[in-house]
């Protein structure tokens, strides 16, 4: 193999949960490898790993806090350093943080997270992305979430450090539009890795329903090598959050999402009368999003015409949904039988 033409990725948080799974893909595509985090020897023994495994030419290992000070600086003067062009840049490192705002959670711990998911991921892309436009060519990952798009009560920081993640990267994809450079945003769900354990939320009823973070790493991975703009990983159940996101009523939305990380066994139904409203609109949302999702996914195979018809009579259902839905003095039974009416009456038509 030419070791001149080999590319490299460099992926913070390799050291466990998604971005170890992702460094393991890179690796067996052949890339060399810069990992980062503050896990100095899980890193080296995953380096190790992946050297003997895959026969990758260089596997390096920078320990590095990315939540401190100029740390994004630094590490890519080191990187700099040992002569290495990145063509690949994983933004994978995060933490969460979970509590009342108000009352329970830790002003440092989360002025920490914010420079970590925040700060030093802009830094980072700054960096890189100005090389990669002067050459016209490479990849950037950011580790987005699903609570991107949905508030987050009881992670109210952290959801607001991904909302940032996906609009700083959803601007970029449009910056970027003329040059071979893309940027993508990966929007897990609540995926099995420590993150809930290391942000104190290991009893939260969010964790009854994990994503497995292989499977999590190769939807991203895939999104990313096509340079596609977004991607949720999973099912259709994780896909039709986007299209929730955009029709329910955003009380409804934190009432869902509250609901997930509050403690296993918590009383699901202690929700005011106003609330259960909401929440019947929100579950309403999300059965006629998993039809509409699944008739789009259906109508994909046809000819671009068609395509674009369809889209436009989806377009029009939602619209119609959601005219109907925000009617919230409506009951669940009510709501549903006019979406789904909507839905079918668009195809028949
Ligand atoms: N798990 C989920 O449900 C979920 C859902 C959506 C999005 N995400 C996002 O996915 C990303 C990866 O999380 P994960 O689920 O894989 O969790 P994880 O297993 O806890 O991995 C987090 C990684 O970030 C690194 N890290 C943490 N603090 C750091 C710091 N100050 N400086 C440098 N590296 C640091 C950790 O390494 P060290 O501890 O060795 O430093 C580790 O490698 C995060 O951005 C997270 O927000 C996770």
């Amino acid at each position: 193999m030419n070791t001149e033409t080999v590319k490299t990725a460099l992926i913070t948080g390799a050291s466990s949960g998604i971005g170890r799974e992702l460094a393991k893909l890179f690796a067996k595509d052949g890339y060399n490898l810069v990992l980062v985090s503050r896990g100095e020897d899980t890193l080296q023994q995953l380096a190790d790993e992946l050297k003997q495994k895959h026969s990758i030419h260089k596997a390096i290992v920078i320990k590095k806090d990315l939540a401190k000070e100029n740390a994004a600086q630094e590490l890519y003067n080191e990187v700099k350093q040992q002569g290495i062009t990145v063509d690949v840049l994983v933004n994978d490192a995060g933490v969460g943080v979970h509590g009342m705002f108000a009352t329970e959670t830790d002003w440092e711990k989360e002025s920490a997270m914010i420079h970590l998911n925040t700060l030093s991921l802009t830094h980072l892309t700054k960096l890189y992305l100005k090389e990669m436009v002067a050459r016209n060519e490479g990849k950037i990952l950011n580790l987005a979430s699903i609570v991107s798009i949905m508030p987050s009560p009881l992670m109210a920081v952290y959801a607001g450090t991904k909302a940032y993640v996906y609009n700083f990267t959803q601007s970029l994809v449009n910056e970027l539009k003329d040059t071979n450079v893309t940027i993508t945003a990966l929007l897990p769900n609540a995926t099995d890795t420590d993150f809930f354990r290391k942000a104190g939320a290991e009893n939260a009823r969010v964790t009854e329903m994990l994503d497995d973070a292989v499977m999590v790493a190769e939807e991203g991975y895939k999104a990313l090598m096509k340079g596609e703009t977004k991607v949720i990983p999973g099912g259709l159940m994780n896909k039709s959050y986007e299209v929730i996101a955009h029709l329910a009523p955003e009380e409804a939305l934190a009432a869902m999402m509250r609901k997930n990380m509050e403690p296993k066994g918590s009383p699901l139904i202690n929700l005011s009368k106003k609330e259960q409203k909401q929440l019947a609109v929100g579950l309403g949302l999300a059965v006629v999003s998993l039809v509409g999702y699944a008739i789009f996914n259906t109508l994909t195979n046809l000819s671009e015409y068609d395509k674009a018809r369809y889209r436009y009579k989806f377009g029009r259902a939602s619209r119609e949904a959601k005219r109907t839905l925000n009617n919230v003095s409506e009951s669940l039974s009510e709501t549903l039988a006019n979406a789904k009416a909507t839905v079918s009456s668009t195809l028949a038509s």
